[in-house]
């Protein structure tokens, strides 16, 4: 497939009148080129409404997991990140917003465009092996409590062409589907369905790690996790409470906190 070459603009009205959320997205930015939505709202003492969104059709520094870079072609993509400085949710575990997002952005593309998803611990989303979208959370603290959660969501949407190296292959619902699909409507319905689950996170946890452990095809595989340049195998057991991935080697359960997950054929 030949990539286009002519740059689609977000239309704020055509993803204004799909949102149906209370608090999520009803403060918009939508920027032009930024270095990184989540820097943008984790330094930008200015803006600290709860459920704020920043979109950016360019992102000069986009940031991944573990220091790793995100990379995405200019108005191609979703790569927007919010801002949560509602105490409710912030007392609450993060980590289960964390899995929450997974849960809801991997649903989300299921039902817009009927492509199967995974998700990946800790919280990738995957279609077929090859990673589709990519989520990062990022906090800061006064003392030990959390006033200010950003999370940022990047997702593949209508780019064709990745170049560069990746420790997952990417790939886009254009990708996967053959046709370039509407941004703004995916946008609206993926926060339609983020405030929902955030909810479901906050009162019950446990439905949202039942929920990711039922997208994981991976639980019960033999992996090899990688973290600081050392690598274990064992079977991929389950995670818990906090997160963690439970990695099974003989009798033994290692936690896992942090790390690259790569499947081994048994
Ligand atoms: C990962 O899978 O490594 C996480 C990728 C997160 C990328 C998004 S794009 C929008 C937001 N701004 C960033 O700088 N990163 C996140």
């Amino acid at each position: 497939m030949k990539q286009q070459k002519l740059e689609i603009l977000f239309d704020l009205k055509k993803f204004d009148i799909r949102l149906e959320t209370e608090w999520l997205g009803r403060s918009f930015l939508y920027l032009d080129e930024i270095d990184s939505t989540n820097s943008f709202l984790m330094e930008k003492a200015n803006a600290d409404l709860n459920g704020t969104v920043v979109l950016a059709e360019k992102q000069t520094e986009g940031k991944g997991r573990l220091e790793r870079q995100w990379y995405s072609s200019k108005a191609m993509n979703l790569t927007f990140s919010f801002l949560v400085t509602d105490r409710a949710v912030l007392n609450k575990s993060l980590i289960a917003i964390n899995f929450a997002l997974a849960v809801s952005v991997a649903e989300t593309i299921e039902t817009l465009f009927q492509i199967k998803t995974q998700v990946k611990w800790p919280n990738d989303v995957l279609v077929g092996g090859k990673k589709i979208a990519g989520i990062l959370l990022e906090s800061s603290s006064t003392g030990s409590s959390i006033n200010r959660l950003v999370a940022g969501i990047g997702v593949n949407i209508n780019q064709i062409h990745f170049q560069g190296t990746y420790n997952v292959p990417p790939t886009s619902v254009v990708n996967e589907t053959g046709m370039e699909v509407e941004r703004e409507k995916t946008l609206a319905e993926m926060l339609n369905h983020i405030e929902e689950i955030i909810a479901i996170a906050v009162k019950q946890p446990s439905i949202i790690f039942n929920r990711w452990r039922e997208r994981c095809p991976f639980i019960g595989d033999k992996v090899l996790v990688a973290r600081d340049g050392k690598e274990l195998i064992g079977i991929f057991d389950d995670i818990d409470d906090q997160g963690n991935l439970l990695l099974r080697q003989d009798d033994e359960i290692i936690k896992i906190q942090y790390g690259d997950v790569s499947v081994l054929s048994l």
